[in-house]
C-alpha cells in the first residue's frame, strides 16, 4: 500500500454519477484524499447508498458529514442547477467538479437507421450534459486552484464503432480545450479524463469486460479505480499546471493493438 495522500483536506468535490462505477470509486478516492464530496445522480438511492458507506466509521461524530447525495439528472439544466446550488449552499465553496455522468445508449448506427432522436439523446447525455454541469458550477469553483475533470472515453479518439457516443465523447476535448482558454485566468482547469475498457455494470450485458482484456497491451481491462487515480491526479494541485488536455486512460490500447492478438510489438 503506497503513501496516503491528502491532497484534498479541507476542499469540497461534486461528483456526477456517483452512484454507481467511476463515479463512485471517483467519489470515494476523493473523500478518501479528505474532500467534502457532494455525490450528484439521477438514481439519488445508489448515491445516497456511496455517499453512506463514505461516511461510516469517519473518526469525529460531530464532524458534519463529509459525503453527501443530491439528485442529478444532466440532461435537465434545472436539476443540474439545483443540484449544484444545494452543494454550495451546503459547503459554502466549491474546489473541484467531476462529471462521470454519460454512457453509450444502445441504437442502430449512423448509416444502419440510426434516427435524429437517437442521435441527439445520446450527444444530450454525453456532451451538452457535461456542458450544463461546467456551466452552473464553474462561477462558484475556488480562484485558487479550482479544478474541473470531465470523463471521456477513447471512444473520442480513436474509432471503436458506436458513433453518436464517440462523437459525443470527443467534443468534450474541444469543450475543454476553449473552456481552458477561457477559465485559465480565473486559475480554473479543466481536463478530460478518457478512459478505455473498464470493469462496471455497463459490461454485464455484453459477457463482462474481461472479453476485451486481449486489446490491451497491459493485459487486463481497468478498474473503475485506475480512473478515479487518474481524476484525483488532475483535480489536485499536483496538476496545477495542467489544463486543456485529454488524458488516455486506457491500459495503452491507444498506443497500438496488444501483442497478444498477433506478432505485432515485437
Ligand atoms: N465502463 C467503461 O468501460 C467506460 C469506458 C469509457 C468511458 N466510460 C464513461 O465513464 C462514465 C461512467 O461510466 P460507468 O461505466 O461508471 O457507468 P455506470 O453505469 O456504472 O455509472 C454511471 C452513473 O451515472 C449515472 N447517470 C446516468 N445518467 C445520468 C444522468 N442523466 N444524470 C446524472 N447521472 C446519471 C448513473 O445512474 C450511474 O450511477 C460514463 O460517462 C461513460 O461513458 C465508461
Amino acid at each position: 500500500m503506497g503513501r496516503v495522500l491528502e491532497r484534498f483536506a479541507g476542499r469540497v468535490a461534486l461528483v456526477t454519477g456517483a452512484g454507481h462505477g467511476i463515479g463512485a470509486a471517483t467519489a470515494r478516492r476523493l473523500h478518501a484524499e479528505g474532500a467534502a464530496v457532494v455525490l450528484a445522480d439521477v438514481d439519488l438511492a445508489a448515491a445516497e447508498a456511496v455517499a453512506a458507506g463514505l461516511d461510516e466509521g469517519r473518526e469525529d461524530e460531530r464532524e458534519d458529514s463529509r459525503a453527501t447525495a443530491v439528485a442529478c439528472d444532466i440532461t435537465d439544466p434545472t436539476s443540474v442547477d439545483a443540484a449544484v446550488a444545494d452543494a454550495v449552499r451546503r459547503h459554502g465553496r466549491l474546489d473541484a467538479l467531476v462529471n462521470v455522468a454519460g454512457g453509450a445508449r444502445p441504437h442502430p448506427g449512423v448509416v444502419d437507421g440510426m434516427t435524429d432522436d437517437d442521435w441527439a439523446g445520446t450527444v444530450d447525455l454525453n456532451l451538452a450534459g457535461p456542458m450544463r454541469v461546467v456551466r452552473a458550477a464553474a462561477p462558484h469553483l475556488s480562484r485558487r486552484g479550482g479544478a474541473i475533470v470531465l470523463v471521456g472515453s477513447v471512444n473520442g479518439l480513436q474509432a471503436f464503432g458506436d458513433e453518436a457516443y464517440s462523437a459525443a465523447k470527443a467534443g468534450l476535448s474541444s469543450l475543454a480545450q476553449n473552456l481552458a482558454v477561457r477559465l485559465g485566468p480565473d486559475r480554473v482547469r479543466i481536463n478530460v479524463v478518457a478512459p478505455g475498457t473498464v470493469r462496471t455494470r455497463v459490461w454485464d450485458g455484453q459477457g463482462g469486460a474481461d472479453v476485451m482484456a486481449p486489446l490491451y497491451p497491459l493485459g487486463r481491462v481497468g478498474e473503475p479505480e485506475d480512473i478515479a487515480a487518474a481524476v484525483a491526479f488532475l483535480a489536485s494541485d499536483d496538476g496545477a499546471w495542467v489544463t486543456g488536455v485529454t488524458l488516455p486512460v486506457d491500459g495503452g490500447v491507444l498506443a497500438g493493438p496488444s501483442a497478444a492478438l498477433g506478432r505485432l510489438g515485437r
